[in-house]
Parts: C-alpha cells; structure tokens; sequence
C-alpha cells in the first residue's frame, strides 16, 4: 500500500472511531501489561444508577458485569483497567481487589491485612491513603480499621527497607480502599485516585454544578438517542451540555484528565496505556445532532463557553442568554429536553411560580417533546403539574432528588390536576 493510501485509511479510520466507539477487546490488539492475571475489578457508581453502569459496560464490551449495592462488578485484566478509566462515564472510582478475608478482632485485621506484598505494589516514594466505608461492630471507632491497615502498610516497609512511605490524605499517589461488612474485609487498590467526575475539562464553575458523573449517568438513564436535538435551558456552567456532546462523539469524557493513580503503582505500563489514550477519539468535525444550552445568566454562558472552547465540538454547541420560556419550537421539531432547574436550597427562586411556569412551557410551547428533570424540591415537582411518566430516585452530591420525564403532545390541553398527600400526581383532566 503507498503512504498515501495509508494516510487515508488511517485518517478514515479515526473518523469511523468517532461516532462509534468499538467495544475495547475489538479495538486494541492484545498487548502485555506485564501483568495479565484475572482481576477482579469493581466500579464504584452513584445511588440508583447500578443498572445504568451494567448498561454502560455493556456498550463498551463488557457484558458480564455483576450488579452490586453503589457499584458493579466485572472480571478483566490490568488494561481493562485503564481503559474503563478513561471511558466508563457513569463511574466514580474504579478498584481492583487485592485481597479479600473474614476477621474476628482488630488484631486479626493487622495480622491478615500484613500478608499482603504492599512494597511490590508501589514504591517508598509515593505517598499513599486508605480511604473506604466500615459498617462493623468489631470496630468501636469507625476511622480506627484505616489506621491499623495504614500501620500494616508501614511495617511492611519498615521491615523491607528501613524507611516507610508518607500518608497524604487529601491527593495520595496511591489509594487503597477499605471496606468492611462486619467481619468480611475487602481490600482494593483505587486505580482512579482522585474521583472521575473531576474530568480535567471544568474551569469555570457555576453556582450549584452538576457533578459529572451525575450528569453522564443521568443522560443515559434518561435513554437519550443521541440524534434528537438536545436542550438545557438552565444549563450553567454546561456540564449537562458536555457531557451529552461528549457521549454523542463517542469522545471519553475522561480525555482531558491526566491523574490516574494506576500511574503510579509499580506495575504501571505506560506503553499499555499510551497506546489506548492515543487511539481514543478527541476530534470531530460535527456532531450527529443539535446540542443546545441557554440560561437567565450571561455570566453562566460566558462560563459554559469558556469550558466548552476546550473541546474540539465546542463551536458546535449553541449557547444563549435568555430565560428559558423565551425559547419555542416549530411544532413538528421533535426536542429531547434534560435539565437541571434551581432547586431552591442552593440557588434563591422563587420555587412554585417558577416550576408552575416551567410545566406551563413544556405544555404550551414545547410540544411534541420529552423533557426530563431533576430536582429536589418538592414544592416544584408539585406545581410543574404534568404527569411524570417515569420517575427515578436519584442523589445529586447529598441532595435527595427525582428525576423525572414528562411527555408533551399538540393538542392536549393539560390542566392542573390535583395531588394526593405524597404530592403525587392524581389522575389527570383534560380539557
Ligand atoms: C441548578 S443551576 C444549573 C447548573 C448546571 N446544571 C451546571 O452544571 O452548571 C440552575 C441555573 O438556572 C439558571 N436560571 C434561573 N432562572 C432561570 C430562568 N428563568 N431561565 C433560564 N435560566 C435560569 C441559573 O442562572 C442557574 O445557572
């Protein structure tokens, strides 16, 4: 084949990665970590999105993966590894089980936790943490069970190499997770260190942001088709919008962070991981729909502008200042809406008259369309007054909030109908 030609075929085969990402065992070749052994690889994920992560992994070419309580299961291999940090949206932190055992007392954990070959893992320069979750009646002090694996830790360094290791609590080059369901003990290596909402794409941060996780999971539970037009019109600093145009290029949306904690275990091979960061998509020259964000705030927009200038798709993203009743449609244009209003906790609003107006919108202007919206307030699910037809629990940070979908069609004059005492919707009239 002349250089040309392979230019071109390269070049072509790029632009096919960008609008479908293929499952990774297709994509890479395989190619030796150094370490091929089975692991067991456990992705840690939000409240009430399990299902949407199993999903997730599915499309991605992980079909077996094991629904858990906040998290999901799966079997692979270290390159597995890196590449679901780098793809897997709808995941917090991604761990590998080092070691797994039953204990009866406090010293049993110090005695099995020193088992394990700590100083093969990384190296005395690093600094480490021990994070986790402990639900145990063994333990009178919860924090207690960190500080006796950290010491583990420690000794085993000491005893190896007369030095040890420093403890960094808050960014740690190497993180273990603890976690300890009355006498069952799990202990992982957190290959992603630092969450994976902290994407590296963010500079400017509105008020009351989505977490991205959040925003990614709730794209995906809301089983956006990624053609229809999309619209945020309360869209702040825009994490919605990037998130969604991030899925619809198949660009991962962990392209633009560079702190991984795998970096920095001893096992780290960096060609391994070159070689799935270099052929991951970053560029397109479109996006397969219109993606659409506007808000009451200029200051918002400018900010929302400023982080999507970042991303190759950015000049694609329609941005505006207006509130969100000034936006209409043409009646046939089908408009797939996900937003996040103010909730009233973090952002002043008047709940009620602002909720009653967003539900009159949708009925009255944005026919013909599905729109999906989170919040937790109560007061304003209770005056948006259209029937949800689907509803989900969901947590945005520690906020207990619903996500919910309601439907419009032309024609059909909703009223408002009343509520029963749960503030659920009764059945509705129409007129
Ligand atoms: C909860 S925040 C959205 C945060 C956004 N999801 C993010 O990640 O940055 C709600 C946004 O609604 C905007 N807003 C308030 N009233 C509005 C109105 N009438 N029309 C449009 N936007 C409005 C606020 O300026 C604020 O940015």
């Amino acid at each position: 084949m002349k250089k040309s030609d392979k230019i071109r075929v390269e070049k072509l085969r790029k632009f096919v990665l960008l609008y479908k990402v293929r499952p990774y065992h297709e994509k890479m070749e395989k190619k030796s970590t150094g370490n091929n052994e089975e692991l067991t690889i456990t992705l840690k994920c939000l409240f009430g999105f399990e299902q949407t992560l199993v999903e997730e992994l599915e499309e991605l070419g992980y079909p077996k993966a094991e629904q858990l309580n906040r998290a999901v299961r799966i079997k692979g291999t270290w390159k597995d590894v890196y590449y679901l940090n780098l793809y897997a949206r709808c995941a917090i932190s991604i761990l590998v089980e080092l070691d797994k055992f039953y204990i009866k007392s406090e010293e049993d954990l110090y005695r099995k936790s020193m088992k394990i070959k700590w100083t093969e893992i990384f190296d005395v320069s690093k600094t480490f943490a021990v994070k986790g979750a402990v639900f145990s009646t063994l333990f009178n002090n919860t924090q207690y069970p960190y500080l006796v694996v950290k010491d583990a830790i420690v000794d085993s360094f000491r005893n190896e190499f007369d030095d040890r290791p420093d403890v960094e609590l808050k960014r740690p080059q190497v993180l273990f997770d603890l976690y300890i369901k009355e006498n069952e003990v799990t202990i992982s290596l957190n290959t992603s260190g630092i969450p994976l909402f902290q994407r590296g794409y963010r500079e400017a941060v509105g008020d009351a942001p989505i977490n991205e996780v959040v925003a990614a999971s709730l794209i995906r539970l809301s089983k956006w088709d990624r053609k229809t037009t999309f619209l945020d019109p309360f869209c702040g600093s825009g994490t919605l919008l990037m998130e969604a145009a991030l899925l619809a290029s198949g660009i991962p949306s962990n392209i633009e962070r560079q702190h991984y904690a795998f970096k920095n275990l001893k096992n780290y091979d960096e060609s391994v991981w070159n070689d799935i960061y270099d052929n991951a998509p970053r560029n397109v020259r479109s996006l397969p729909c219109r993606i659409m964000g506007s808000d009451l705030s200029d200051e918002m927009i400018l900010k929302t502008r400023r982080n999507l200038r970042a991303m190759s798709f950015g000049r694609f993203i329609e941005t505006k200042v207006c509130s969100f009743d000034e936006i209409t449609k043409e009646e046939d244009e089908a408009i797939f809406i996900l937003t996040n209003p103010p909730y009233g906790e973090r952002l002043a609003a008047n709940t009620h008259e602002l909720y009653e107006n967003i539900g009159n919108w949708l009925k009255h202007t944005m026919t013909n369309s599905q729109a999906w919206v989170i919040t937790s307030s109560e007061e304003g699910l209770k005056s948006i007054g259209l029937r949800p037809s689907v509803k989900h629990k969901v947590f945005n940070g520690d906020l207990e909030c619903s996500f919910r979908m309601f439907e419009t069609y032309a024609g059909s004059k909703r009223t408002h109908f009343p509520f029963d005492e749960e503030g659920e919707p009764q059945e509705e009239t129409e007129n």
